[in-house]
């Protein structure tokens, strides 16, 4: 198995003195399926910014897709976060922007060739099934097809891995499923992916990996179990 992301010993204290991670050890291998769960504030999206260099471990190493993102130099953080999808806890979508220019920015800001970007964005939203929206602004669609139009950015760059941070934190059960499944089909395709959720119901019907963490330290590290089915 190749070793997507690694982190040893990693803790990482906060400017205002907040501990939110102590001494933090996992891996992920290329391929795998990895719910992150925890309490409010246990410090699911805190493993997210490191991971994507956003911020720096206080102690410890951490490595992503080869990268030593501790000794990553500045000018290597672009060819990182290529490497990444990162799906925001808030979305972060332009709202003065439709959903086909908020994917495009991230294309443009790769300096992909204009000449591939609408294709590029086109297969991304008809990935995620909001195509017929393209050319709307975010304030016009519903909470579950935002999240689609979140995940589509997050996939247009073709990342080895995704990190959904909650992505079915404002939704109802079955806009929750819908997402969590076109999530796995992503993951069939060979992607990494890692989901921090709070939604219990799903963790549990899922046979999937999860870390816990609690207050800033690992709790929790099962193998996918084989009672699940995976099929909902
Ligand atoms: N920029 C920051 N500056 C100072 N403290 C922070 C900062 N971001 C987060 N924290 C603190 O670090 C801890 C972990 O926060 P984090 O956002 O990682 O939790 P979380 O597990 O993602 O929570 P949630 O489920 O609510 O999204 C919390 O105590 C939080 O208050
Ligand atoms: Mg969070």
């Amino acid at each position: 198995m190749t070793c997507m992301i690694k982190l040893d010993k990693v803790s990482k204290k906060y400017g205002t003195g907040v501990f939110a991670l102590s001494e933090i050890n996992f891996s992920v291998d290329k391929g795998e399926f990895v719910f992150l769960v925890g309490p409010t504030g246990s410090g699911k999206t805190t493993i997210f910014r490191l991971l994507i260099r956003d911020l720096l471990p206080s102690t410890g190493s951490i490595t992503v897709a080869d990268f030593d993102i501790v000794k990553l130099p500045h000018g290597k953080i672009p060819t990182l976060r290529k490497k990444i999808g990162f799906v925001f806890q808030d979305l972060k979508l332009l709202l003065d922007q439709t959903i086909f220019e908020n994917i495009a920015l991230s294309l443009e800001i790769a300096k992909v060739p204009k000449a591939d970007i609408k294709k590029r964005v086109e297969e991304a939203l008809e990935k995620v099934g909001i195509i017929n929206h393209k050319d709307k602004f975010p304030i016009q669609l519903s909470g579950g097809e935002l999240q689609r139009a979140a995940i589509a950015r997050a996939l247009v760059l073709s990342p080895d891995i995704v990190l959904a941070d909650e992505p079915t934190g404002n939704l109802d059960l079955e806009t929750s499923w819908e997402i969590v499944k076109l999530l796995e089909s992503i993951n069939e395709k060979g992607t990494t992916i890692i989901m921090a959720t709070h939604n219990t119901e799903i963790v549990k019907n899922l046979s999937k990996r999860v870390i816990g963490l609690d207050k800033g330290r690992l709790v929790r590290d099962e193998p996918p179990s084989r009672k699940a089915s995976g099929v909902k």
